[in-house]
């Protein structure tokens, strides 16, 4: 099953996808991008995510090549071809090929890659056992609302992370208040109200936190949109993060210490359950729970 490329109008093995060393996505991270999970050959979200896609090139002026629609085309028509059950579908756009001056080009053609690779299978027991987090400064832009190619903070703190033996790094913007991980969104619970950062420009708007809040709404759960401190994050009765390719995971220690008592705790936990029945009733399967084992699941 081959890993799937498309860039500018043709589709090819991935291996063999080649762009301008002079792209602008290359030289300044000029451009924007989407991470579609599809499960059994169907993109999860994906309206949501194109979406997306449409915002943040609004937001840095740059013209998507082709509309939404024809873009959900390309993404299907890339899975199909690859036909890789359980994928990571990328998208990305870049301000196309220039040479290198950091104003737009006078006349713009955008460059459009999609690649489709195999999901990571998560560790089985990840929402079993929760995973740690550290914090770090978030030393970011003020427009993280833009699904932005240049991620280099977001890339420096992951790597703190891996390096402290972490699975995610959570942002502290000032020192005073948390907003996000560096590739996930942050949920703190503390007497059974789930608090999360507010949608703005300190926070990508994630899709998986979006549907989150939803299904936790459904349950009745209580939601506080606002930002806390990272000390109500240390004294959090619950952690967790959400996105498209780690969906809900617990965090059962943040910068060494346990979270609670140091175990995945039961909002977590139901909501990690309800977002996978969510998922299967879109792509239209059983629950994950039933289908383990007789499927690779990322
Ligand atoms: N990251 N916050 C940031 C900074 C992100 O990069 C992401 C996604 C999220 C979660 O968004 P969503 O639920 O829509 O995936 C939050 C993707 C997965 C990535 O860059 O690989």
């Amino acid at each position: 099953m081959p890993e799937i490329a498309y860039v500018d109008g043709e589709f090819m093995e991935l291996s063999e996808a080649r762009v301008s060393v002079e792209d602008r996505g290359f030289q300044f991270g000029d451009g924007v991008y989407e991470v579609v999970r599809c499960y059994r050959g169907t993109p999860f979200a994906l309206e949501e995510h194109l979406g997306r896609l449409e915002r943040s090139a609004a937001g840095i002026e740059l013209p998507l090549p082709e509309d939404a629609r024809r873009l959900g085309e390309l993404a299907v028509e890339a899975l199909h071809r690859s036909g890789i059950s359980e994928s990571v579908l990328y998208m990305q756009v870049t301000r196309g090929w220039a040479p290198r001056n950091h104003a737009f080009p006078e006349t713009v053609k955008p460059t459009l890659v999609i690649t489709v690779r195999p999901a990571k299978p998560a560790p089985p027991d990840r929402t079993v056992l929760g995973v740690p987090v550290i914090t770090v400064p978030d030393e970011r832009w003020l427009r993280c609302d833009i699904k932005s190619t240049d991620l280099l903070p977001n890339v420096i703190a992951k790597e703190k992370a891996r390096r402290a033996g972490a699975l995610e790094a959570i942002m502290i913007r000032d020192g005073a208040y948390v907003t996000e991980g560096a590739s996930t969104n942050v949920f703190a619970v503390k007497d059974g109200t789930i608090h999360t950062a507010p949608e703005g420009p300190r926070i990508l708007s994630g899709i998986t936190r979006s549907i989150v809040l939803r299904l936790a709404r459904e349950k009745g759960m209580s939601i506080v949109e606002d930002f806390f401190t990272p000390g109500f994050l240390a004294g959090a009765d619950e952690v967790f993060i959400t996105s498209t390719t780690l969906e809900v995971v617990p965090c059962v220690k943040v910068d060494g210490r346990p979270v609670g008592d140091g175990k995945p705790g039961p909002v977590a936990r139901a909501l990690a359950s309800a977002y996978s029945a969510e998922v299967a009733r879109r792509i239209g399967q059983p629950p994950q729970a039933e289908v383990r084992g007789l499927m690779p699941h990322g």
